[in-house]
């Protein structure tokens, strides 16, 4: 097979394409000069200098503030030591210390009450917004609107920013194919082209062009990686993945928030291939920090370093300190090892000191980047904190992205949009009248009952008669720790008030779903139908009436047949953040055509799972050839998912003719096709291009997304898109990490879905 990867890597040096060999410099990342760069190691030098030993590891020590928890609580022994620590000099940053004035106290201690006066740098989960709460990033996701998410990351920044935080641990890039994992709300999807744009445009959004603004703060890639693979989609379950998935699927998104200029890292809890990614010196030295050039820092996840005793990898904790230091964990979140057994290991000559410099080196290098030696109060300005927390301008922009986020599954004889006069609607489900739960998972700092319900969304719409029954709760669970979320109500006292209500209505609206916190970390699932007594509601309400529009809230791919057999419209809504219910509310009524595309498959059984798009062919591909069984199947279920990746419909329609593909060279297809509205309303489609490589050294999936456009057309109008794919587009990573692209015939498809039809063939020769 003849290969081109030399030519591939003459593109890497010259920094025209994404090579895991090479640090791309991205046009659209404004990197700090060369000059200032120099500036800022010069100042770092001179500082090392002057540290202790105990000070340089003190810097790698990061522990949580006194309020909020995101991990399972320390120790009061170790927790106790925070306080002293602090004022040694021995903390170098804190997670979960929020609002300027608890900021500025624990700055205060660090810069005033310090021999060096070193700043904190301040961490927090700004995973989709700060107190004003965008869609969960799943939903984002599914805009497919790469301004709207930079946006949105941009204004989460902003915000957190003047809440006295400059650093947040997002984006999550894990990519999953796995519905069971809760923390499929956290990320972009399944799709590592999706995902690796999505990733870049989250961390310009956090980093803004200049990281010392007061209004932007440093991004943190997570989880390094391989989370998103967890075995059966169990919360912090082991990973086994080959090197082929890794390089071409896991690593991906990583390496864009590189090329996007992305200061921190955040490793894994998982074990990869029998090594917890906390100790993996392969992974953190050799591949990211050596060969993808990332001069920033790795904070290790939640306790990380002690679990790898229960992983067991390591005999106690001062083995597990020795061992992350030397894998090249930077710096040590709340498992209280690196503080307590460091020193030590160095002068017994177990760690080189040179590691410790290295870590310590890199992290001050973000603390100077994001001007915190100049001005260590300037997030804590209590005016400004005043001022810019939930301005109207962030409650526009989180409902800008929450109406992109919907996804219209379902719409039969234009069941919608729903009519603005003269309808009697009955709005059910204890979801509809929700003021938390949009909110979503991840969203600590906001307030409970912030967001904006459906019904109050849909009372704003006047000139109907809307009438509300709950008829069922969805789970028993108050607070967001209790494991009683998944307990699901089996309460079926207020079932006939709503099949009364419905009884009369010309429209049903449903909102079922799940619980903002059903899904997130550590809510994985082995069912993905509704929970609780929902569906028993729906199909009690589906008997008097069968007009129901089902509008769905939930983090994760759910199974959905008997929803698509019986129900006319369907549209998912997942959790959409403070101003849910005026998005849900606007494209009910048609003020907003809806234009959302699915960032995951939707499987038809939880058995399907891990059930994804881009899957291999197999040698016994799912078109029976005969009428033997012997080929890749199940007996009970179709192979192929609900809903495709990529879909959504719209309320109008459009149409795809005209797909042309010219080869330029082997390094340049042009490909282009024509989009036309042939609706009768104004409306935006996402343009799909997949490829599939028919034949290679690696076996290549059945299509691979590689060019999407979000195109707005009139009624009748019609437009050219255009793409262009290169060595980039064409190529993939083999077994030994070399990026190559190999000569033969490719198929391109260009249409509305993973399973466009429309499609032509090209050979490279
Ligand atoms: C554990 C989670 O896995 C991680 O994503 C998060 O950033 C930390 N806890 C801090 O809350």
């Amino acid at each position: 097979m003849k290969k081109i990867n030399l030519i591939v890597v003459a593109f890497c040096v010259l920094g025209f394409i994404s090579c895991q060999n090479s640090n791309t410099n991205n046009p659209e990342t404004s990197s700090p000069s060369v000059s200032s760069v120099l500036e800022v190691e010069q100042k770092v030098t001179a500082l090392l200098k002057q540290m202790t030993l105990e000070e340089k590891i003190g810097q790698m020590n990061q522990y949580n503030g006194f309020w909020d928890l995101t991990g399972p609580a320390p120790s009061t022994g170790a927790a106790a030591k925070k306080h002293e620590h602090l004022r040694k000099g021995y903390v170098g940053s804190m997670l979960n210390v929020r609002g300027v004035e608890n900021v500025r106290k624990v700055q205060k201690i660090a810069v005033e009450e310090t021999r060096l006066g070193i700043p904190l740098i301040i961490g927090f989960d700004v995973i989709h917004g700060y107190e004003t709460i965008s869609p969960i990033p799943l939903a984002e996701s599914a805009s497919w609107d790469l301004k709207a998410i930079k946006k949105s990351a941009q204004v989460a920044a902003e915000e957190a920013a003047a809440a006295g935080i400059n650093w947040t641990f997002a984006p999550m890039v894990d990519i999953s194919r796995d519905a069971r994992w809760g923390r499929v709300m956290e990320g972009a999807g399944e799709d590592p082209y999706l995902g690796s744009k999505i990733a870049f445009a989250r961390v310009q959004g956090f980093q803004g062009s200049d990281l010392s603004q007061h209004t932007t703060i440093a991004a943190c890639a997570k989880h390094f990686v391989g989370y998103g693979f967890a075995e059966s989609g169990r919360e912090y379950n082991t990973v086994d993945v080959g090197t082929s998935t890794l390089n071409n699927i896991i690593f991906p998104p990583f390496q864009a928030t590189i090329d996007a200029g992305v200061r921190t890292f955040m490793n894994s809890f998982n074990e990869l291939n029998g090594i917890p990614a906390t100790g993996n010196e392969y992974l953190q030295r050799d591949l990211l920090k050596d060969q993808w050039g990332f001069d920033g820092f790795i904070v290790t996840d939640w306790g990380s370093i002690e679990e790898m005793i229960s992983h067991g990898h390591a005999k106690d904790g001062k083995h597990a300190a020795e061992i992350a230091a030397k894998a090249g964990s930077d710096m040590d979140m709340e498992s209280y090892l690196y503080v307590t057994e460091l020193a030590n290991l160095v002068r017994e000559g177990n760690v080189k000191e040179a590691y410790i410099d290295a870590a310590a080196r890199r992290i001050l290098r973000v603390k100077f980047e994001l001007g915190l030696f100049e001005d260590p109060y300037k997030y804590c300005n209590l005016q400004r904190e005043k001022e810019v927390i939930g301005q109207q301008a962030f409650h526009d922009a989180a409902l800008d992205m929450a109406k992109k986020s919907i996804v219209l599954l379902k719409n039969d004889n234009q069941l919608l949009p729903l009519k603005k006069q003269g309808q009697k609607i009955a709005l059910i489900g204890a979801l509809a009248s929700d003021k938390t739960s949009p909110l979503g998972n991840w969203r600590i700092a906001a307030k409970d009952s912030t967001a904006v319900s459906v019904l109050e969304g849909m009372q704003a719409y006047k000139d109907n008669q809307l009438t509300y029954a709950k008829g069922a709760d969805v789970s028993l669970g108050k607070t967001k720790f209790t494991a009683e979320l998944n307990i699901n109500t089996t309460n079926r006292s207020e079932f006939p008030q709503a099949i009364a209500v419905a009884k009369t209505a010309d429209v049903v609206v449903m909102v079922l779903g799940e619980v903002g916190y059903q899904s997130g970390e550590a809510r994985s699932r082995t069912e993905l139908g509704l929970p609780g007594v929902q569906q028993e509601l729906l199909e009690a309400i589906y008997k008097v009436n069968k007009n129901i529009v089902l509008v769905l809230n939930n983090g994760r791919p759910l199974v959905l047949n008997w929803h698509q057999e019986h129900l006319p419209a369907i549209v998912e809504a997942w959790q959409l953040g403070t101003q849910s219910g005026n998005a849900i509310a606007q494209v009910l009524y048609g003020d907003y055509n809806p234009s959302g595309k699915l960032p995951m498959s939707f499987p038809r059984a939880v058995g399907q799972v891990p059930i994804y798009y881009n899957y291999k062919n197999t040698g016994r591909p799912s078109i029976p050839a005969s009428n033997t069984v012997f080929w890749s199947h199940f007996q009970d279920v179709q192979n192929t998912p609900l809903y495709p990746f990529g879909y959504g419909l719209s309320y109008t329609t459009f149409e795809y003719t005209a797909l042309k593909a010219k080869v330029v060279s082997n390094h340049e297809i042009k490909v282009s096709v024509i989009l036309k509205n042939s609706g009768k309303i104004s409306g935006k489609e996402v343009v799909q291009l997949y490829i599939k490589d028919h034949y290679a050294s690696v076996t290549r999936p059945v299509r691979e997304l590689k060019g999407f456009e979000l195109v707005r057309l009139e009624p009748n109008q019609s437009q050219k898109i255009a793409f262009t794919l290169t060595e980039k587009e064409l190529g993939f990573y083999d077994n030994e990490g070399d990026f190559i692209v190999e000569l033969g015939d490719f198929s391109i498809f260009i249409g509305s879905d993973s399973n466009a039809k429309l499609h032509t063939k090209i050979t490279l020769k």
